[in-house]
């Protein structure tokens, strides 16, 4: 299998496990969980699943339930009350721990809002995910208010991270991301303690959000070029 059947196989397969009627989703960003966006807006238009109110983590989300007719909400939505029942995203980074690191596509602030508001997270990747220690190879990004670009920039060196300022593809400059920020994408040469990090990151004033997740311990799709699927709890 090519690394896009196996996304659209583990995108799938979560759903098909966790996904019924009546159930209030965070749907997240990115080509793994795209395919499962599809997957439920097929799945509702054949009456297979029924009554389900979607938020949208992103604008490429967004677009994509509206393309199926997928009901959207926001947190905030009488509907919704601030309180999902399961939210399904893709991750850049997934550890021993089912820690992960997220916000390659940009949407981590919302992407993070949402996994941490619902009941039950999972999370859909392919087997190059998995890794031993988060942030030595992938990138973790940091959304950071652009008045305080440099200052974070040099907490984050003290942390003893290496700090790249991500550019835009096809516009000039830097990205700026759907709540107007910047982000400084960071990486690690030594093994971090995740969870500590995720909390003294978003201490340094400036900081928006950052792209670990350690708190909302997920269940992890792992799709294989065997074209099976492993889940790990
Ligand atoms: C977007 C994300 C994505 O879920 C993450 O980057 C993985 O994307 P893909 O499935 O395309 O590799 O966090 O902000």
């Amino acid at each position: 299998m090519d690394q896009k059947e196996i996304k659209q196989l583990v995108a799938r397969r979560a759903v098909d496990t966790l996904v019924h009627s009546d159930m209030k989703l965070g749907l997240g960003t990115g080509s793994t969980a795209i395919p499962a966006v599809h997957y439920i807006g097929e799945l509702m238009q054949q009456g297979k699943l029924k009554n389900i109110m979607v938020v949208p983590t992103s604008f490429q989300t967004m677009i994509a339930c509206e393309q199926w007719g997928i009901p959207l909400y926001t947190l905030n939505s009488k509907e919704i009350g601030g309180e999902l029942d399961l939210t399904i995203d893709g991750a850049d980074e997934v550890d021993p721990r089912n820690y992960c690191t997220k916000g390659g596509g940009g949407a981590l602030l919302v992407e993070k809002i949402v996994a941490y508001a619902s009941r039950e997270y999972a999370i859909v990747v392919d087997e190059s995910k998995v890794v031993e220690q988060l942030g030595m190879k992938f990138p973790i990004p940091i959304e950071v208010i652009p008045e305080a670009r440099i200052p974070v920039q040099r907490a984050l060196e003290s942390l003893g991270a290496e700090v790249t300022l991500r550019e835009a593809v096809r516009k000039a400059g830097p990205v700026i991301t759907e709540h107007a920020n910047l982000l400084l994408d960071i990486r690690f040469s030594a093994p971090i303690d995740p969870a500590e990090m995720e909390n003294r990151i978003n201490q340094i004033p400036g900081v928006v959000e950052n792209g670990l997740f350690t708190r909302k311990r997920p269940q992890v799709f792992i799709g294989r070029s065997d074209g099976t699927v492993i889940t790990r709890t």
